[in-house]
């Protein structure tokens, strides 16, 4: 496996790999890999040739107050998997590599960003889309591959990707959970006992939202109040419960197949997503 930190080394090494005949998928995380991200890396596998890990934590995705300086780092144990996976080349750039101290060009997508977690999140999003679009631009990747758990940051790309006129294909892959149903995150780790027992409300939640739905349950409020009282009895406090048309994000009064079920809730200082699509 390579290992490559500047994005004018990323480029050339990808010019290399093009140079070949052969094609790149990109996998962006932010490290402290889990079983969730490579899975992204095995489905990466089956859309190109070679696979490029981008490790980066993004400052400027975080808002103020959220956990930038406590976002959990391992590198060396994210080296030693990326290997173990097949990885091709890992992408790990500084702060310093990726942005110059007076940076003033960004993506700002203005429209799906304000629903779901950009209504607490303000900024989050513009941050994405910069740093998507410079991972883009320095591994030249043919495809990338984005987890369904993050299912707005999906979204959001998408339509960066056609409303710019991105040369990239993008791929979504699907949760993956524990066995008990938590969706893997790195932020899980952070759980107390206590509060991964809890967390659990947002799975039970969903699954909930969606046996009423294959019942035949179609209003959407009736669905928020099953997923928002589910969190609510598992001791979680909810950011939102909410019902949204997959592509626009805007709430829907009717449900139909497609919508998105999608909740978010904070397991004592730690805030958890998860969705679900009907
Ligand atoms: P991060 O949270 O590290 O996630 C990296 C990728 O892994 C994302 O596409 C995310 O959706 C996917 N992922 C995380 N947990 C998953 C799970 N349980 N099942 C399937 N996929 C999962 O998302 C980011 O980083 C950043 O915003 C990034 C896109 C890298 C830009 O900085």
């Amino acid at each position: 496996m390579k290992i490559v930190t500047t994005p004018f080394e990323m480029q050339q090494c990808a010019r290399d790999i093009h140079a070949r005949g052969e094609t790149i998928a990109c996998v962006p995380t932010m490290g402290y890999l889990h079983e969730g991200h490579l899975s992204l890396v095995d489905r990466a596998h089956r859309e190109a040739d070679r696979v490029v890990l981008t490790l980066f934590v993004n400052p400027i995705q975080f808002g103020p107050n959220e956990d930038y300086a406590i976002y959990p780092r391992d590198a060396a144990r994210d080296t030693a998997l990326c290997e173990q996976r097949g990885v091709d080349v890992l992408f790990m750039p500084s702060v310093a590599d990726m942005y110059a101290p007076d940076a003033s060009v960004r993506v700002d997508e203005s429209s799906l960003s304000k629903h779901l977690c950009g209504r607490v999140r303000p900024g989050h999003f513009n941050g994405v889309c910069t740093v998507v679009t410079k991972l883009f631009n320095a591994t030249m990747a043919d495809v990338a591959i984005f987890g369904q758990k993050d299912a707005q940051q999906v979204a959001v790309i998408r339509r960066m990707v056609r409303d710019l006129n991105v040369p990239i294909r993008i791929v979504a892959s699907p949760i993956v959970r524990e066995a008990d149903g938590l969706a893997m995150s790195s932020r899980n780790t952070r759980l107390s006992p206590e509060e991964r027992k809890n967390a659990l409300g947002l799975s039970r939640g969903l699954r909930k939202a969606v046996a009423a739905y294959k019942a035949g349950e179609r209003s959407a409020d009736a669905i928020r109040a099953i997923m928002k009282e589910e969190m609510e009895a598992s001791g979680l406090r909810v950011d939102y419960a909410s019902a949204v048309d997959g592509d626009s994000l805007e709430d829907v009064a009717e449900l139909k197949a497609g919508d998105l079920l999608a909740v978010a809730a904070y397991s004592g200082a730690t805030r958890l997503i998860d969705n679900a699509v009907l």
